[in-house]
């Protein structure tokens, strides 16, 4: 008869409770199904006091992790942030026990550091939890794709913005105001700085891009941009262009070897498949040589979505624990020894609006400072209808242009010396648009 395996869980918030619900509640059930019974040993939080949406039992509670660390076979991280988080991590890896964790900050900063203590102490850390909440990517990349290379991931993977630009999109409403509602229905903290920054889809690209190529992510060299800037009017322009407005966090691997790893609104075709995704839910395009592509789609946030997949790593290690007295764990070797070079420029094409007097030359003198910089306009657009939109007087008029595909700091460069035009009455707003067919 196998043993059970004790877990210990140190953080009792939003996904903590979430798991210590699942585990007091389908312990027998998990063990029907796969022999052994992962039974909750201890959990820790900062205090008890507070209200939580299941009562553990009070045997089971402490204020002090390494009561937690101490007396559990695995160990699960749910505290979030950086600094007692690592050192639970690390404590827990350095006595040779697993850890399960859904902390992508940590993750995306020091992943390869974690990783490499695991291995070194011949067991492993395990994040299933971490990205895509319920959706199971982090095991569709280590063990779906292992035989696979893995071109290009695109993904909406943060709920909060996607809930944001959705309401934008469909309700007409301002990003002050979709950002309230997302907070009065409990879709964005507070404080959404991480969220509304794209600081968060950036933790999570940077984890799935260091599983997806095999190398380790010098977080500082993420391209990040948030959707705070983010009007109506450019929604409903690139509605008009037939296109959707998504936060998307990009991975992808150049032929140079070369990665570019970059989080930034973006208009996408109606064909692509993540245009579709909408609301608080995440969606993921995998590209890869012999599979081709994959979509998944689902709940990426939330407190059983997520403990369900912190659920899912305890089960695989408590499997591995009980049969054969150790660890089994498939996470690609690169991400602990191995530097992934991250690509400084990229290719894109761009939308470009602008406020300008309506006089003679105004688009020939722009045009010639795109042409200066090797950007070349696939298009412009003047629209009656979107002056109701714009605040300014009546003598100014919209531009909107869209180029062919540039160097981003070509366009940048070429952006800085547009505003600065006479004739330029605001700042210039530039989104970037991916346009391959699918
Ligand atoms: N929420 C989600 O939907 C979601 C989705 C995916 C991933 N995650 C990740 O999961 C992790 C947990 O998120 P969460 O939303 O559950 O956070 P949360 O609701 O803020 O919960 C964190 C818990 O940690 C406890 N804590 C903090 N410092 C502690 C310490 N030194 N010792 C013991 N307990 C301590 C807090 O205790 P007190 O309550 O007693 O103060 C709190 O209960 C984070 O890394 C987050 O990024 C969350």
């Amino acid at each position: 008869m196998a043993k059970p395996v004790r877990v210990g869980i140190v953080g009792c918030g939003t996904v903590g409770t979430g798991v210590a619900q699942i585990l007091l509640t389908k312990a027998e059930e998990i063990k029907k199904k796969t022999g052994v019974k992962p039974v909750l040993s201890k959990i820790a939080t900062r205090d008890w006091n507070k209200k939580r949406f299941f009562k553990v039992p009070e045997s089971l509670r402490t204020t002090d992790w390494r009561e937690v660390v101490q007396n559990s076979d695995i160990v699960v991280e749910l505290i979030g942030g950086i600094d007692t988080a690592k050192e639970v991590v690390e404590t827990a890896l350095k006595m040779g026990k697993p850890v399960v964790t859904a902390n992508k900050h940590l993750l995306a900063e020091f992943g390869y550091e974690i990783a490499k203590l695991a291995r070194e102490n011949d067991t492993a850390i395990l994040f299933e939890g971490a990205v895509g909440g319920g959706i199971p990517l982090v095991k569709v990349l280590k063990e779906t794709l292992c035989s696979n290379e893995v071109g290009e991931i695109q993904g909406i993977l943060n709920g909060t913005t996607n809930y944001i630009l959705t309401k934008m999109e469909k309700g007409n409403l301002s990003f002050k105001k979709a950002l309230l509602q997302a907070q009065e229905k409990g879709y964005a903290e507070s404080d959404p700085t991480f969220d509304i920054e794209g600081i968060d889809a950036a933790h999570k690209i940077a984890i799935l891009a260091m599983l997806a190529f095999g190398g380790k992510v010098d977080f500082s060299q993420v391209f990040v941009e948030g959707i705070t800037h983010i009007n109506v009017l450019d929604i409903k322009l690139g509605m008009e262009m037939g296109y959707k407005l998504k936060l998307l966090a990009i991975a992808k691997k150049r032929n140079n070897g070369e990665v570019e790893i970059r989080v930034h609104p973006t208009f996408i075709p109606l064909s692509n498949p993540l245009s579709h995704v909408d609301g608080v839910f995440n969606g993921i395009l995998f590209k890869s040589d012999y599979l081709g592509q994959l979509k998944l789609q689902g709940a990426g946030a939330g407190a059983y979505p997520t403990a369900t997949a912190v659920v899912q790593d305890i089960i695989q290690l408590a499997v591995g624990l009980s049969r054969c007295g150790k660890v089994c764990d498939i996470t690609p070797l690169g991400w602990a020894n191995h530097q992934l070079k991250i690509a400084k420029d990229f290719y894109s094409r761009y939308y470009l609006r602008l406020e300008v007097k309506d006089k003679p030359g105004v688009l020939y003198k722009i045009a010639q400072i795109l042409a200066s910089k090797d950007i070349s306009i696939a298009g412009v657009l003047q629209q009656e209808w979107i002056l109701k939109f714009l605040s300014s007087h009546l003598e100014v008029v919209p531009l909107i242009i869209l180029t062919h595909k540039a160097y981003e700091s070509k366009i940048k460069a070429a952006v800085e010396e547009i505003e600065k035009l006479p004739f330029v009455e605001s700042k210039p707003v530039l989104i970037r648009v991916e346009e391959e067919k699918y």
